[in-house]
């Protein structure tokens, strides 16, 4: 299976025939990368000056806008310039959000608006331990937002302005990695996750399904034996280019780049088109039992 699937759009409101559409669908679902050669994220006149590592405040690797608060943070820029950056991330959000609903339409009525995500740092320089480090391969999971199932699709926009492509490497199908690691991973202690839920450690309970994914996405981390010889792919995203991919299905590693918008939604398993793919599907058949 080639890992992306190329749409030729230009706009972020293009529709595309049912054909091209419900292939879209299909081979997101499968595991592939949408891919949108012809479609970028212009800045408007006086956004230049956000393209710099300065804009965030040097703690958090991203800056972020919640979806219902409509709060940014991870910035040190007040008054302002402040309002001009925030609206810049406010302007992605909405074009991603017209993308997905858009292009994929039968999620529309379904999407749940997760963070906006702005990451002027340069990849190689983030220093992180090995859970942090997403220049390992792994696939997503949230360790205080609990998504009891929920899909993770995730929209990004390369706009580096000196050309430079994101460089990524994309691991094996989930049900192989999942096949691989499962055997190695523990179940939860007893009353572990109620007491996190307690403690305001998680958002909300951390299903099995939870526990599962989180503990995979470490093992996979951990595992530097695993990242070098599992099979992978590396492929780049060039400056001024979109791309889209469920990213709790598709293992990633992010190598390079600097310059990436991001917008997660989250899409209930009850409306993809072929939910036999979703983790939730895969591990609890894997598992044999109910994990949310
Ligand atoms: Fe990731």
């Amino acid at each position: 299976m080639e890992p992306l699937l190329n749409i030729d759009v230009d706009s972020w409101e293009a529709c595309l025939p049912p054909v091209c559409a419900q292939r879209a669908v299909d081979g997101l679902e499968a595991g592939r990368v949408l891919f949108f050669p012809r479609l970028a994220f212009a800045l408007q006149a006086g956004e230049e000056g956000f393209l710099d590592p300065a804009s965030a405040d040097g703690r958090a690797k991203n800056i972020s806008l919640d979806p219902v608060r409509q709060e940014l943070k991870g910035t040190a820029l007040t008054g302002a310039a402040r309002a001009g950056l925030q609206a810049m991330v406010a302007r992605f959000a909405a074009h991603a959000h017209a993308l997905v609903s858009r292009v994929l339409a039968d999620y529309a009525p379904h999407l749940r608006f997760g963070r906006t995500s702005y990451r002027p740092v340069e990849v190689r320089q983030r220093p992180a331990s090995y859970r942090k480090d997403d220049s390992r391969l792994h696939v997503d999971a949230f360790p205080s937002r609990p998504n009891r199932g929920e899909r993770i699709l995730r929209v990004f926009a390369n706009v580096n302005p000196d050309g430079r492509s994101r460089l990524w490497r994309l691991g094996e199908p989930f049900e192989d990695c999942a096949q691989r690691f499962l055997p190695r991973l523990s179940a939860p202690w007893p009353g572990s996750r109620w007491a996190m839920q307690r403690a305001g450690v998680t958002r909300g309970y951390r299903t099995l399904y939870d526990h599962y994914m989180l503990a995979l996405h470490d093992a996979m981390k951990k595992d530097t034996g695993y990242q070098r010889w599992c099979p992978q792919t590396e492929v780049a995203f060039p400056a001024a280019t979109v791309w889209a991919v469920f990213t709790d299905q598709v293992s990633h590693a992010a190598m390079a780049g600097q310059f990436l918008f991001e917008q997660t939604f989250h899409v209930p398993v009850s409306a993809l088109r072929t939910p036999d793919h979703a983790p939730l599907r895969v591990l609890e058949r894997l598992m044999g039992r109910q994990l949310a």
